[in-house]
């Protein structure tokens, strides 16, 4: 793995440029063990790790994980701030990792309502990376999809310099957290369910969608090949003919 695939173009010439992972089914896997929730989200980063590392071999120029949704604060209170914890110790532990295979680490989703300590650590990562020019990693935490467009439409109007004959699609997307950013060519999903969860709802309008029953901390860069092969026999057509 590693070096031999390092910016193959194979799956970049079929225009595989951001991928999106909605990574589920931690609990699950934790609850198949007898193991605590909190269990299966630890193994989870260790998935994150080999994903991020095989999508940055690859050369896929964005990645956009789901880490924590606006509606994940309805679980119970040790498991949110087990997660918490885990987010600022994975940041901690794997933050100079990143940096130095020049991943640019962005996070998106709302940070209000997020531990004061781990707003802090979220924006010294993207800062340390910020000039790195390799994969770019999107973190969505806290992030809701509908959260997102109502923020974005915010920082549309409270835009003094703002386009002033209005408001159309390639304005606005300016506006989303993910800003410049092509959308998601594959949204993959793990775990079973087939549902956004609402992730993303804006940027995936196109996104050619995959889902495996394999449980996140199960899912491996041999799953990712897998959806990488069936995306490049996928036809898009985006409403033409194709
Ligand atoms: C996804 O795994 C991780 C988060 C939502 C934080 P889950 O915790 O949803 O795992 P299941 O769906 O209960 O198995
Ligand atoms: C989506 O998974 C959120 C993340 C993966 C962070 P959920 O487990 O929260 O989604 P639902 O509740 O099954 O729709
Ligand atoms: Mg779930």
């Amino acid at each position: 793995m590693g070096e031999k695939r390092k910016g193959n173009p194979e799956y970049l010439a079929y225009g595989l440029n951001h991928i999106a992972m909605i990574m589920d089914g931690n609990g699950r896997w934790a609850k198949r063990r007898g193991l605590p929730r909190l269990a299966g989200h630890k193994q989870g980063v260790e998935t994150v790790r080999s994903v991020v590392e095989e999508c940055g071999d690859i050369g896929i120029p964005f990645l956009t994980l789901y880490s924590f949704s606006t509606e994940n604060w309805q679980r119970p209170v040790n498991e949110v701030q087990g997660l918490m914890d885990l987010f600022l110790e994975s940041i901690d532990r794997f933050g100079p990792e990143l940096h130095k295979k020049r991943v640019r680490v962005r996070f998106i989703g709302r940070r209000e309502g997020l531990p004061e300590s781990l707003i802090r650590q979220m924006g010294g990562l993207e800062q340390l990376t910020e000039k790195n020019t390799d994969l770019t990693l999107n973190l969505a935490l806290n992030y809701g999809g509908r959260d997102e467009l109502i923020r974005s439409f915010l920082r549309f109007l409270n835009d003094a310099s703002r386009p002033a004959n209005g408001l159309n699609e390639a304005v606005f997307r300016t506006y989303l957290d993910t800003g410049h950013q092509p959308d998601p060519d594959m949204l993959i999903r793990t775990a079973g369910e087939k549902r956004l969860s609402n992730f993303l709802l804006w940027q995936v309008a196109y996104s050619e969608l995959w889902f495996t029953d394999t449980l996140w901390p199960d899912f491996t860069v041999e799953h990712l090949h897998d959806a990488l092969n069936d995306f490049v026999s996928r036809k898009r057509k985006f409403g033409g003919l194709g």
